[in-house]
């Protein structure tokens, strides 16, 4: 009958657990409840019975539990077992002071780290990868069919202008939608550069919405390990390796092994080349569906220049050869001289487009902004004008700042102090090491307004020191002439109201 010793404890420790686990907080309700199932047992010898296997067991117990292990619990001196209640109890603490303490946690770390992720694949690799396989299907699916609609529809981007505020330039808003309504037989790429400030993005997402279908806007972030993530975003791709539990197990194992920064690095990296395959494939489909090939947008391609510079240049590559295979059209946004200055000095430069220059506002255009658009009274729009010229970022912090009650002086003083700033940053300012040559630049540009590439470099001794003075923002680049002049207005008239320092 109840001749197994095993009977009692097996059984109620799996059949019982979790009503256990409730009243294990309990126990003088675990036993009266475990006195009411015993009433029914109405043949003494059989309570006998069951009374030696818990005595038994209470044994057994109390010496496995040595054996076991010396923990702190330990130290409190254990009542003998005297119910069937208790043991099962006892039994269900020892299990879950088994659980809390895993024999792999030999080393030191209380963090989760690499070894414990080994070990946790080694043993489910099975059950993970069955996972992962189906997690990669579905992915796979939707992916595919949002790619397609991304590319489709187009990102069409917002132009972010307050309502009211916008000022059309209908003649750069012509060439950037020719651009983005690619042609079929289009074996070329573009680069749209411009000065800080000068309206290159909010033309470029107005059009890029405009034209939208076929058109994908991609805002490069500053920091590489990003870059996937914003290209995956522009076409809607949801990465696998984001739900994948092997992929997130792995991760943790780089960041562990390599240091946060470097496996994210390795992550990153085989995003974005991963993001760029699957979108030259969706390109191919949308080119066979509609005859011409799809745009993509690089904006802020400039933060890429300085940290990631070899990015850009896989980029290029990139955009030559599917310009070659008239796959998609690439199009890099810069605002800074030294990305075409750059992308000028490789092989691929052959297959780019004359590069295409977003300048100032005119006269007409800064006027409409200041009267129309911001309500800035004729007279100060004029003397606004004057000391800004037509660069949209500084006209529209100026109106911000006159409609919030500031006097022109005072906005004509930040001005200037902002523009020493930059002056102190490209070390031309006196008892700096580029004064000299920077002054004679200063001098040659205030007689001819742009001076070629090569007169620049002259007054320098080394082209490194040219290289260094042209990126601070004083000097422009014009890459479709190959000239250099003031970057801006304000810089020209920072000078002349210092002319004591600068003009010979
Ligand atoms: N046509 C326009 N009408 C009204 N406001 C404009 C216009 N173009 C740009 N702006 C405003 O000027 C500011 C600078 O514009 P934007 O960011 O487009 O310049 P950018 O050339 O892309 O700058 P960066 O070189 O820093 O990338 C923004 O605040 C924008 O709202
Ligand atoms: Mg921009």
């Amino acid at each position: 009958m109840f001749s197994s010793r095993n009977f009692l404890p097996s059984h109620f420790v799996n059949r019982r657990v979790p009503s256990l686990m409730l009243r294990n907080s309990r126990p003088v309700l675990f036993q009266s409840s475990f006195s009411r199932n015993f009433t029914n047992v109405k043949d003494a010898e059989i309570r006998r019975k069951v009374e030696d296997v818990i005595q038994e067991n209470s044994k057994d117990a109390e010496s496995g539990h040595k054996a076991d292990e010396i923990s702190e619990d330990s130290k409190i001196p254990e009542k003998k077992v005297t119910s069937l209640g208790e043991l099962v109890q006892k039994k269900f603490i020892d299990i879950s002071k088994k659980l809390k303490k895993p024999k792999s946690s030999s080393h030191t770390s209380s963090a989760f780290g690499w070894k414990d992720i080994w070990n946790f694949l080694r043993n489910n690799w099975k059950q993970l990868i069955l996972a992962d396989i189906l997690i990669a299907l579905v992915v796979d699916k939707v992916s595919e069919y949002r790619i397609s609609s991304a590319i489709e529809n187009g990102t069409r981007p917002v132009a972010k202008v307050k309502d009211g505020q916008f000022v059309s330039r209908p003649q750069i808003s012509e060439t950037l939608k020719k651009v983005f309504q690619s042609e079929e037989d289009h074996s070329y790429y573009h680069v749209i550069c411009g000065e800080r400030g000068t309206g290159k993005t909010t033309l470029t997402r107005m059009e890029a919405k405009n034209v939208g279908k076929g058109v994908i806007y991609v805002d490069v972030p500053s920091d590489f390990e990003n870059l996937g993530k914003a290209f995956g975003k522009a076409i809607n791709l949801s990465f696998f390796e984001d739900t994948s539990i092997i992929s997130l197990l792995v991760r943790k194992f780089f960041s562990s092994a390599m240091g946060v920064t470097g496996g994210e690095s390795a992550i990153s990296s085989y995003q974005w080349r991963r993001v760029i395959e699957i979108f030259r494939h969706a390109s191919e489909m949308y080119k066979e569906k509609h005859g011409k090939p799809p745009v993509i947008i690089y904006d802020n391609v400039s933060r890429l220049v300085h940290k990631n510079s070899e990015i850009l240049d896989i980029l290029q590559d990139e955009a030559k050869d599917n310009a070659d295979e008239r796959t998609y059209i690439a199009v890099f946004v810069s605002s800074e001289g030294s990305v075409p200055r750059r992308m000028q000095l490789r092989s691929a430069w052959s297959r780019a487009e004359d590069p295409i220059e977003i300048g100032d506002l005119t006269e007409e255009e800064s006027f409409n902004y200041l009267i129309n658009k911001r309500k800035i009274d004729a007279t100060e729009a004029g003397k606004l004008y004057d000391l800004i010229g037509g660069r949209i970022l500084e006209l529209k912090s100026a109106s911000d700042k006159l409609l919030k009650g500031k006097s022109f002086e005072v906005v004509k003083k930040k001005i200037f102090t902002k523009t020493e700033d930059k002056f102190r940053k490209a070390k031309l300012l006196r008892k700096q090491v580029h004064f000299k040559a920077g002054k004679n630049v200063i001098n040659a540009l205030l007689n001819s307004k742009e001076i070629s590439r090569i007169a620049f470099e002259e007054f320098f001794n080394r082209d490194e020191e040219a290289e260094e003075v042209l990126e601070k923002n004083i000097f422009a680049y014009h890459p479709e002439r190959n000239t250099v002049t003031f970057q801006s207005r304000s810089i020209e008239n920072y000078i002349r109201n210092n002319a004591s320092m600068f003009i010979k």
